[in-house]
C-alpha cells in the first residue's frame, strides 16, 4: 500500500528529478526535512543518525542551538554588506582564527567554500612566487570543483572529465600511503622511495625553482581518508616534515588543504598539528560554521599584505550570518574542550575498530576522521545498504569507493558512539 508520506516523498523525487540539475550526485533517496544533534530527519518520518555530518561539516551536529541563535541574532541585525565597509563579524573571527592558527599564521581571507579557498590559496601563491608558473599536487587528492581546484584534484576521473584544458602548470606526484605503497615498498623498512618520487622530478623534469607551491591534504579526504605518514604510523619518517625542508630550501609556498581535516576534526584544531609542522598557507571551509557557508585561506600576514586591495575579492564571501555562526562554533569547541573528548575518543574509536576488524580490513586516521578500508567496493556498498537499513547514515571515500569513512559529530554522545560503532563492526564482520 503506497501511504500519503510515501508518495510525499515519490513526488519529490520525480520534481527533484525533473528540476534539479543532474550532475549533482545524491547518496541516499531520502528527503531531509529536519536536523537535531546527530540525528536527522526525513519528509516520511524517518530519524537517522548522520554519521556524514553532510561530509564533514556540522561539527556540533545539526542545527546546535547557540550556533542558530547567533546566526538568527545576527540575521536580524545586518545580513550583508560585502565589500561596501568594513563590518564587525569577520573582523572579529579573523582575531579569533588567529589565536588556533599555527605558527604565525595570522591573517585571514574569507570566501564561501573549500574550493574557493583553494583557488585564493592558490592566487596567493602567485603573488608570493611571482613568475613560477608550476604547482605540485597530491594524485589521489581532492581539492574542490571550481576550474582552479578542479585542476588540482586527482581523486576520481569523472572530477575532470570534458573539463580540459584546465589551469596549466599542475603537475602530480603520488602521495606517501602507507597503506598502498605507490613504488610498493613495505612501510616498515621502506627507504622512505615516496619522498624520492617528488625529489627526481625536480631533476629530471620539474625544477624547483619553477614551482611556486606545493598543495596537500594533510590527511586525505576524498581519495580514501590516508593520512601522510607520520612518526605514529612509520617512526623513522614524517612526510610532512621532509615537505616543509624542500619547501624551504626552494621557496615554495606550502599551502595545506585542511578543508576535510581541520576545525577539531581530528582532534586539533588543524590537521597538520598531528606532525608538529607550521605550512605557509591553511585552507579551511566544512566545520568552521556547523553548516552555514564559509570558506577561508589564511597565511602571514608578510605574504598576504603581497596582494593588494581589489587583487582578490567575493561578494558573499565572510559574510556577517556565516561569520557569527563560525564563531559561535568555534567558541563552543573550545568552552566544550572538545578536541580533548575527540582526539582520547578517536584513540579509543580506532584500538577497538582494530582489535575487531583488523583482519579484515585497514584501520586509519585521527580523531573522529577514521577510515576503515575493505577489500572491494561492493563490500563497502553492502555495509552502507546494511546500515541505512538501521537507519544509521555513513559514506565511502577513495576512488575504489571501498573505504568507509567515519565522521561524526565532534560532540557526539560517546554511548551513542560506542553502540553505533559495534552495530557497524557486526555489519562489516557479517560481510
Ligand atoms: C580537502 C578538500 N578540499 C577542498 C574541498 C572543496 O570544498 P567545497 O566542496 O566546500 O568547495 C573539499 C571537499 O570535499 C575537500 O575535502
Amino acid at each position: 500500500m503506497i501511504t500519503n508520506q510515501a508518495l510525499n516523498v515519490k513526488e519529490l523525487l520525480a520534481k527533484d528529478e525533473q528540476f534539479l540539475s543532474s550532475a549533482l550526485y545524491r547518496v541516499f533517496h531520502i528527503v531531509a526535512e529536519r536536523g537535531e544533534g546527530s540525528y536527522i530527519y526525513s519528509t516520511d518520518g524517518m530519524k537517522y543518525l548522520d554519521l556524514t555530518c553532510g561530509i564533514g561539516v556540522t561539527q556540533l551536529g545539526h542545527c546546535h542551538p547557540e550556533v542558530v541563535k547567533a546566526a538568527q541574532e545576527q540575521l536580524a541585525k545586518l545580513v550583508h554588506i560585502s565589500c561596501v565597509t568594513h563590518h564587525t563579524e569577520n573582523i572579529k573571527l579573523a582575531e579569533k582564527l588567529e589565536k588556533i592558527l599555527p605558527g604565525e599564521i595570522n591573517n585571514t581571507f574569507f570566501c564561501n567554500s573549500g574550493a574557493e579557498a583553494v583557488d585564493g590559496a592558490i592566487k596567493l601563491s602567485r603573488y608570493v612566487n611571482s613568475g613560477r608558473p608550476n604547482i605540485v599536487a597530491f594524485r589521489g587528492s581532492f581539492h574542490g570543483r571550481t576550474l582552479g581546484s578542479t585542476a588540482l584534484s586527482s581523486s576520481k576521473a569523472l572530477h575532470r572529465k570534458h573539463y580540459d584544458p584546465l589551469l596549466a602548470g599542475i603537475t602530480f606526484v603520488d602521495f606517501p600511503n602507507c597503506w598502498g605503497c605507490p613504488v610498493f615498498k613495505d612501510p616498515k623498512n621502506c627507504q622512505l622511495e615516496c619522498l624520492d618520487l617528488l625529489t627526481r622530478m625536480f631533476k629530471l623534469n620539474l625544477p624547483p625553482e619553477s614551482i611556486s607551491a606545493i598543495i596537500i591534504e594533510p590527511i586525505v579526504g576524498e581519495g580514501g581518508y590516508v593520512p601522510a605518514p607520520s612518526h605514529s604510523l612509520n617512526p623513522r619518517f614524517n612526510y610532512l616534515k621532509e615537505l616543509r625542508k624542500i619547501c624551504d630550501e626552494y621557496n615554495i609556498l606550502f599551502i595545506c588543504d585542511e578543508v576535510q581535516s581541520g576545525i577539531g576534526r581530528t582532534g586539533k584544531w588543524f590537521g597538520i598539528e598531528h606532525y608538529g609542522v607550521v605550512p605557509d598557507v591553511i585552507t579551511m571551509a566544512k566545520g568552521i560554521a556547523n553548516g552555514l557557508p564559509m570558506g577561508a585561506f589564511s597565511s602571514k600576514k608578510k605574504y598576504m599584505s603581497l596582494m593588494p586591495p581589489g587583487a582578490h575579492g567575493s561578494t558573499f564571501g565572510g559574510n556577517l550570518v556565516s561569520c557569527a555562526a563560525a564563531s559561535k562554533t568555534l567558541e563552543v569547541i573550545e568552552r566544550d574542550k572538545l578536541l580533548d573528548y575527540v582526539s582520547k575518543t578517536g584513540t579509543e574509536l580506532m584500538k577497538h575498530l582494530e582489535n575487531e576488524l583488523k583482519s579484515i580490513a585497514k584501520i586509519r586516521g585521527f580523531g573522529f576522521m577514521i577510515g576503515i578500508e575493505l577489500t572491494s567496493k561492493e563490500k563497502a556498498e553492502k555495509v552502507i545498504e546494511e546500515c541505512f537499513k538501521e537507519k544509521i547514515l555513513i559514506l565511502s571515500a577513495g576512488a575504489e569507493q571501498k573505504v568507509i569513512r567515519f565522521i561524526p559529530p565532534l560532540n557526539i554522545e560517546r554511548t551513542l558512539l560506542f553502540n553505533t560503532i559495534d552495530k557497524i563492526i557486526n555489519i562489516i564482520k557479517k560481510g
